[in-house]
């Protein structure tokens, strides 16, 4: 095939097109990205959560009973906690606590004691039975009586994989402990409160131009009560609302929206909050239990206070703390500055309906009128076209594009339809609003090779229309093994591993080697036309960055070398060419990038081959 490379003809293109779109599904968050090594530190699982759970789930005592309390608690919010007397309460963490020899450990928990008297904790580390880590914890005679946090570091002393916490409660005054918890020293820039270093890592070596959170699904949640509250998620820790996760886990809001800006604000990625458009996932009234009720909304009389709390949000990333009592919280919690919120997610994949149509309106128009310099991006759905529902939504955005400037789509597909619809935002009109495609991903098998070259080739496609799709996220991120909601995932994890995907090595060579220009070419079959189905097959796609770096990508889906002409006018020319990339057999789960050189003759036109299966970003 020969690919011819038009060096004068560019458009603008975006170069926010590949971020991440984190959810709290898969553990996620708790057990997962949040370096919290304590599971149900607030004692505050319940059956409603999940079946079997309730407030000791992960906990036991040595005397064989733990006493559960909630009056008078540490906060209307977090009404669970236990009373010890002399006792151990054990803590299996999630899948158990891995810890490293010489690594150090913050432990804190908040103590009352009931008779206002002191007392002697011995806190633990034990692997099967052995201390491997030990610290004490003095509870002075004085004002006791009311909450206070207590904390000590642990050091251990020698590798475990699956540890326990042992908190021993020595003499025998009642103490009331709530909001028990170990987090490792060493977490993602050494953030408190903060990141699994390795994974939060990880995400950061994909380098995403914006991070969309908290869902997904888990923003609008199964019922009005389930909806995702940002302000519930700010603040002490022990203040911040637990809620059950639509994922039928349960979700502590330790991982909130404050560590989730910082987390944006630490790789540079654009916040991409998304919050519900007043409706539940479906536009379900169901309360708490799930799927299946009448079609509904949140009631209208209870919409103005709902807005007000988007429009809070802002005020809470950007405002002034010497005039606005939100953007305070956010100084008040460490960081004055604003954290520049560009972008707000209105509704996930809701159903368009005029229950939908109604509340995210009101929403939109909210958001644009206080504050119009926020990009509002709104949902077509949880369909592409043609479904009727992407129809209706399309036309919806449409009609309100003084309000909505983009919108959501969503799509899971086959290896092959990803093939088939190279040209699928080719018509789209130019003066609609701009797409975000939020979340897809190519579900053939378990999520191979297969799957990264589709997925590829799909965005070779999508940078030829980055002019119209300004954002793309892959979904879902991450997944923690044993405790999986969907697949495929990008990014699978236990609690000392992690496994990259193929899907992850082609997001990550997209957003590393993005442009803001695109540079237009042409594939063309070989004379002969024997050709003529291997052009369905690659694709390419030719970029150039503000700093004027061009940067090609080829795929090759097909299971022969590809050998290309590439006829480069207009070019600077160059004898040597870096590449890296991946390449494989189709069903390969797993694979290492690899990285290599062409050398190439001085001049305009010069020839490569890719191997079978293969996609290489080639840096001219
Ligand atoms: O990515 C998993 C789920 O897929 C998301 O929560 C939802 O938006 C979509 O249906």
């Amino acid at each position: 095939a020969t690919l011819t490379i038009e060096g004068k003809k560019m458009k603008d293109i975006s170069d926010k097109l590949v971020g991440v779109f984190f959810e709290d599904i898969s553990y996620a968050a708790d057990g997962g990205l949040y370096a919290e090594l304590v599971q149900n530190r607030d004692f505050e699982y319940s059956s409603s959560d999940r079946g079997e759970w309730n407030a000791t789930t992960s906990w036991r005592a040595a005397s064989g009973k733990i006493n559960v309390l909630t009056d008078n608690p540490i906060s209307k919010n977090n009404p669970h906690y236990v009373a010890v007397t002399s006792d151990t309460l054990y803590n299996s963490g999630w899948d158990g606590i891995r810890v490293m020899k010489g690594a150090k450990y913050d432990f804190s928990f908040y103590v009352r004691m009931a008779q206002g008297k002191g007392k002697r904790f011995i806190v633990k580390l034990v692997d099967n039975g052995r201390e491997i880590a030990s610290a004490t914890v003095t509870v002075k005679q004085g004002k006791t009586s009311e909450w206070t946090k207590y904390d000590a570091v642990l050091t251990a002393s020698e590798d475990a994989e699956k540890a326990e916490l042992a908190v021993v409660a020595l003499k025998d005054d009642e103490a009331h402990l709530d909001m028990i918890s170990l987090f490792p020293q060493d977490t993602f820039n050494g953030r408190k409160n903060g990141l699994r270093k390795d994974l939060a890592q990880t995400i950061a070596d994909l380098h995403p131009k914006f991070i969309r959170f908290p869902g997904g699904c888990m923003s609008h949640g199964d019922g009005l009560g389930n909806i995702y509250h940002w302000n519930h998620t700010v603040g002490p820790l022990y203040d911040r609302v637990p809620d059950r996760n639509i994922w039928r886990y349960h979700q502590t809001r330790g991982l909130g929206f404050y560590e989730y800006f910082q987390f944006c604000e630490d790789i540079q990625a654009e916040p991409l909050p998304v919050l519900a458009a007043g409706v539940p996932c479906q536009n379900s009234g169901a309360d708490s239990d799930g799927y299946g009720g009448q079609q509904g909304g949140i009631p209208m009389e209870d919409m103005p206070a709902y807005i007000e709390e988007i429009l809070n949000m802002i005020e809470w990333a950007n405002g002034d703390p010497a005039t606005s009592k939100w953007a305070r919280m956010r100084a008040d919690a460490g960081h004055p500055a604003p954290f520049n919120l560009k972008y707000i997610g209105i509704g996930n994949e809701d159903i368009i309906s005029t229950v939908f149509e109604e509340r995210c309106l009101m929403i939109c128009k909210a958001i644009k009128e206080r504050y119009p310099e926020i990009t509002v991006c709104g949902t077509v759905g949880p369909f592409h076209a043609p479904s009727s529902d992407y129809i209706e939504g399309w036309k919806f955005a449409n009609e309100n594009r003084n309000v909505i400037d983009m919108v959501d789509e969503h799509y899971y597909e086959s290896v092959g339809w990803f093939l088939n619809n190279a040209r699928y935002y080719d018509n789209y009109d130019r003066k609609a609003p701009k797409v975000y495609l939020g979340e897809y991903a190519a579900r053939t098998g378990k999520g191979g090779l297969d799957c990264a070259l589709a997925e590829a080739f799909y965005l070779c496609n999508i940078e030829r229309n980055a002019d119209v799709v300004e954002m793309t996220s892959y979904a879902p991120l991450l997944s923690k093994n044993g405790h999986s909601n969907w697949s495929p995932d990008m990014i699978y994890f236990d609690n000392g591993n992690i496994t990259l995907t193929p899907s992850y090595q082609t997001q990550r060579l997209f957003s590393t080697y993005y442009g803001n220009k695109y540079i237009t070419s042409s594939l063309k079959p070989a004379s002969g036309n024997s050709d003529t189905l291997a052009v369905n097959r690659i694709a390419a796609s030719v970029v150039m960055d503000k700093w004027g770096k061009v940067f090609l990508k080829v795929v090759n889906v097909l299971p022969v070398e590809l050998s290309l002409d590439i006829d480069a006018k207009n070019l600077p020319y160059v004898s040597r060419m870096r590449y890296e990339g991946i390449s494989g057999k189709p069903g390969q789960v797993s694979l290492k990038p690899h990285t290599g050189e062409y050398k190439v003759d001085l001049g305009g036109k010069f020839h490569i081959t890719l191997p079978p299966y293969s996609f290489r970003v080639i840096q001219m």
